[in-house]
């Protein structure tokens, strides 16, 4: 497939091959930029840069990359005050007004999932430049080059993930590509911040990783208040990675081993403007600064990286240290952005042969959807589809995963649920005093056509809708499948 007409949502809508083919043209991008060479490639497009959030490197090296494809920008800097969504417009609105006046949407936005609304009504290409806490592609597309360039290689290397891991949209989409490149994945979160289990989740699932726990005790004597790491091993080449680190248990590695077999440190701040908004009270204050003391633990001499911007998490004397690549990584960012957008735009034109895209490690699980207008709705309440506003016209809508119990995951936001009750749309007969809710997992789930499955987040929902408890509904703790 080519990229022409395409959107740029999660990092997990381009294969490996497509997002090594981005790097590829980004290295030629690059050289021409070093060259001093003009390109004209997008003479005559026009790119809208529409930021609901603050952004220094992102919307400056979107619009750079445009200017230095000959194009011209439309500039939203703080659209939140600046755009009509400050007279209540919606997304799809907005969208569907800037695509008279652009040829590509590029949207930054603090609600988890609005770029995904961007991309269904928008007519033109759109791009995540980040949505709250769910994905930051081409932020994991400048991190990738980077560890291109400055390492030869992503496949095989250890790269320990460092900081607020749950709320920093950036780790959530860097590590799926690291898994998917086959990089080993270590998790260094900061207390109560951990990497959510929705992402472990779908990289155990859909990528054949396997998440393992690091042995408290380890923790503690060496970083006080971090108290679980993970790594993610990459079924296809290894079982268990670092198996010399493995204390007795496959699923237990020792923390301090770990770090000393490290290539790379991707630190990254505490992003307080979600904290605050959803009232954690995770403390912070005791996570070890990122600074010459500590990073001498790293045996191997390790990269730094950062997304930037850094607040106190990376002391300032580690600038000096020869590995330190956070400005270089933000100035990637012009080569990358400028191939996405020239490939996007259909400009430059790379065909990924289907045949390298079969043998991917991309695997793409068609799951059956669930939307309904009632019933369930996504549990995260930053999610896209939970603001009043982008309520009037979206449905929430989820992929239904295999297993059990039954999981929901929000096709926005990638929060999974699982709600505890269940009805069919055909009730026995087509009699009304026949129209009850079951548990979710009682045998009636299997008996329901998916067709006419209707999934209820409470019981006063399916009442509200006037359904009658049948003898399969019992409040969901006590739930036996089957039960008669
Ligand atoms: C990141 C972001 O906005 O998520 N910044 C960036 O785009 N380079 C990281 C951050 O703000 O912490």
């Amino acid at each position: 497939m080519g990229f022409a007409g395409r959107d740029l949502i999660s990092i997990n809508d381009f294969t490996n091959e497509e997002i090594e083919a981005v790097l590829d043209l980004a290295e030629e991008m690059n050289s021409r930029l070093e060259k001093g060479e003009g390109m004209e490639l997008c003479k005559g497009k026009d790119m809208a840069t529409l930021f609901y959030e603050p952004s220094t490197r992102t919307r400056g090296s979107f619009e750079r990359a445009m200017h230095k494809l000959g194009g011209e920008v439309i500039s939203f800097a703080e659209a939140k005050t600046s755009s009509s969504a400050a007279k209540g417009e919606t997304i799809a609105d907005t969208v569907r007004v800037l695509e008279n006046y652009a040829d590509i949407i590029v949207l930054r936005h603090p609600w988890e999932g609005a770029a995904k609304v961007a991309a269904d009504y928008a007519q033109v290409p759109v791009i995540n430049a980040g949505d709250g806490a769910h994905e930051h592609p081409t932020q994991t597309l400048c991190d990738l080059y980077t560890l291109r360039r400055e390492k030869g290689k992503i496949k095989g290397l250890r790269v320990c993930l460092w900081g607020d891991l749950k709320y920093g949209r950036t780790v959530h989409s860097l590590i799926y590509a690291l898994a998917r490149f086959g990089a080993e994945v270590l998790c260094a979160p900061v207390q109560g911040l951990d990497m959510p289990e929705a992402v472990l989740k779908g990289i155990r699932s859909e990528y054949n990783c396997v998440p393992c726990k690091v042995k408290p005790d380890d923790l503690n004597s060496m970083m006080g208040e971090v108290d679980v790491i993970y790594i993610t091993p990459f079924k296809p080449y290894n079982l268990a990675l670092w198996p010399d680190l493995n204390a007795g248990s496959p699923t237990e590695i020792n923390i301090r081993e770990a770090l000393e077999k490290t290539d790379v440190v991707y630190v990254t701040r505490v992003q307080t403007e979600r904290r605050t908004k959803v009232g954690d009270t995770e403390s912070v204050e005791s996570y070890p600064i990122m600074n010459g003391q500590l990073l001498r633990e790293f045996k191997k001499k390790p990269l730094v990286m950062h997304p930037l911007p850094r607040v106190n998490e990376l002391a300032y004397e580690l600038d000096k240290y020869p590995r330190s690549v956070y400005f270089r990584q933000a100035a990637y960012g012009v080569p990358i952005r400028m191939a996405l957008i020239a490939l996007l735009l259909g400009a430059s034109e790379l065909e990924v042969p289907q045949s390298r895209c079969i043998g991917s490690l991309l695997r793409k699980i068609a799951y059956e959807r669930y939307k309904e207008v009632f019933g369930v709705r996504c549990p995260n309440p930053n999610c896209v589809s939970n603001h009043e506003r982008e309520s009037r016209y979206l449905v929430p809508e989820f992929k239904m995963l295999k297993g059990e119990p039954l999981t929901l995951r929000c096709v926005y936001c990638d929060y999974e649920t699982h709600p505890p009750y269940i009805a069919s749309s055909e009730w026995h007969e087509g009699k009304l005093e026949n129209k009850r809710y079951y548990s979710s997992d009682s045998f009636m789930l299997g008996r329901i056509k998916p067709k006419n499955l209707i999934i209820f987040g409470s019981e006063s929902e399916a009442q509200a809708r006037g359904f009658k408890r049948s003898q399969y509904a019992t409040s969901p703790k006590k739930v036996r499948r089957g039960g008669g």
